[in-house]
């Protein structure tokens, strides 16, 4: 099949007067300029990105940008989740309000997560709201950063934490984006693929144990399925709980765990987002299983599918010190920092998870020992 010429796919995210779509195409960011027309005041935007994805895509977004005769000022942070710091954020505002930009202006966000979150943070503050566009650039950010409208930088207190909800006029997905990306990042973000299907759909996980192994060598309309089937549930679960008041947070399948293992890795560890979701998926399945909600059988898929991958599955898999102890302590402060009752999100099975407020840190801990 000769993907460039296959019609992108939209997946609308439902929010009344803040909807938007989601498009997905093979080489999109050639007719960036096509797709924005229609949510541009005027014909000026600024533009952020990383100095890695700058230097591999800032020419091919610009000189589309220029045939359109869009002008626009270029903002290019450090890479690396250090540039979602109050420093960079005030560099950037200060630039942004330096070259003139306005609320009528347009905001794009060119990169993974953290430029999505840094930049989607700026809009939201610069003139008391700009506009914003998500041009997603990692797998991770394709299937979950750029949608929802969460936006925020970290704090010392911890990742996050300041922030607002901000939603974009579009997200543009231009897939071909991940042939440059490193194996390591192309797995991390598949592994919140894996967490969607765990979490919601059985049939998309039979799906991914089908393809998965030829998504991740860069089989075109795979990675477009999974893309769009990722942004269709979230787009549908944000439309219904946009703040977080309840069901949003089975977003979160593994992430009690995975923000554990990611504090305790900060202390001499090396262990990025996605590696530590796909081992907290396995243990929220095999919680769920002690529990005695979810079968055994589907603790050993998600954990068979995960390592076909290349993902890690046990904390034995990764580098760094992740004693029961020591994650059980990171869940406490965790917890600490969390309004109201923390929740667990737990599964009756693979596609059914569920928010559970009462879950004992004895039976975490008897998990966190990692048996079979
Ligand atoms: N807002 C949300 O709802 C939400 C959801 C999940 C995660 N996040 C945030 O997302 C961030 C992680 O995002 P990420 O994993 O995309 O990290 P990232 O933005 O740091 O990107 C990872 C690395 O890949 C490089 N890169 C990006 N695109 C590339 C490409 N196409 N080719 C080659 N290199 C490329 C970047 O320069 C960077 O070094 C975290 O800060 C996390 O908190 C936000
Ligand atoms: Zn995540």
């Amino acid at each position: 099949m000769n993907t460039s010429t296959m019609a992108a796919e939209v997946v609308r995210v439902d929010l009344g007067p803040r909807s938007y779509d989601i498009v997905i195409g093979d080489g999109e960011l050639a007719h960036i300029a096509k797709h924005l027309g229609p949510h541009l005041a005027r014909p000026r935007v600024a533009l952020i990105s990383d100095e890695t994805v700058a230097g591999l895509y800032l020419d091919r977004v610009g000189q589309a940008l220029d045939a359109a005769g869009i002008s626009r000022a270029d903002f290019i942070v450090p890479p690396g989740e250090a540039s979602k710091s109050f420093p960079e954020l005030e560099r950037l505002v200060d630039g942004l309000l330096a070259a003139g930009i306005e609320r009528d202006d347009t905001i794009i966000a060119l990169g993974g997560g953290v430029i999505g979150d840094l930049a989607g943070f700026a809009a939201s503050i610069l003139r008391r709201g700009a506009r914003f566009i998500q041009l997603p650039t990692t797998l991770l950010a394709q299937v979950d950063s750029a949608v929802g409208g969460k936006t925020g930088i970290n704090s010392r207190h911890g990742k996050n934490l300041i922030g607002s909800f901000h939603q974009p006029r579009l997200v543009l997905i231009d897939t071909s984006t991940l042939e440059t990306l490193d194996r390591r990042q192309l797995r991390a973000g598949y592994a919140e693929i894996v967490k969607y299907a765990a979490m919601t759909d059985a049939a998309f996980f039979a799906w991914l144990e089908a393809h998965g192994a030829a998504l991740l060598a860069g089989d075109a309309p795979a990675r477009r399925h999974a893309i769009a089937r990722c942004c269709r549930i979230k787009a549908d679960i944000v439309a219904r709980d946009e703040r977080e008041a309840g069901e949003r947070a089975l977003l979160n399948l593994g992430h009690t765990f995975a923000h554990a293992i990611e504090a305790a890795a900060a202390k001499g560890g090396d262990v990025i987002h996605g590696e530590a979701v796909a081992v907290g998926l396995r243990l929220a399945f095999a919680l769920s299983a002690r529990l005695g909600m979810c079968p055994d059988e589907d603790v050993r898929r998600v954990e068979r599918h995960l390592a076909a991958c290349g993902l890690p599955t046990r904390l034995a898999d990764l580098a760094g010190d992740f004693a029961p102890a020591t994650l059980i302590a990171a869940m406490e402060q965790d917890k600490k920092r969390q309004a109201g009752a923390p929740v667990f999100v737990l599964a009756r099975g693979i596609g059914r998870a569920v928010l559970s407020r009462d879950v004992g840190l004895s039976d975490v801990a008897a998990v966190l020992t990692d048996g079979p």
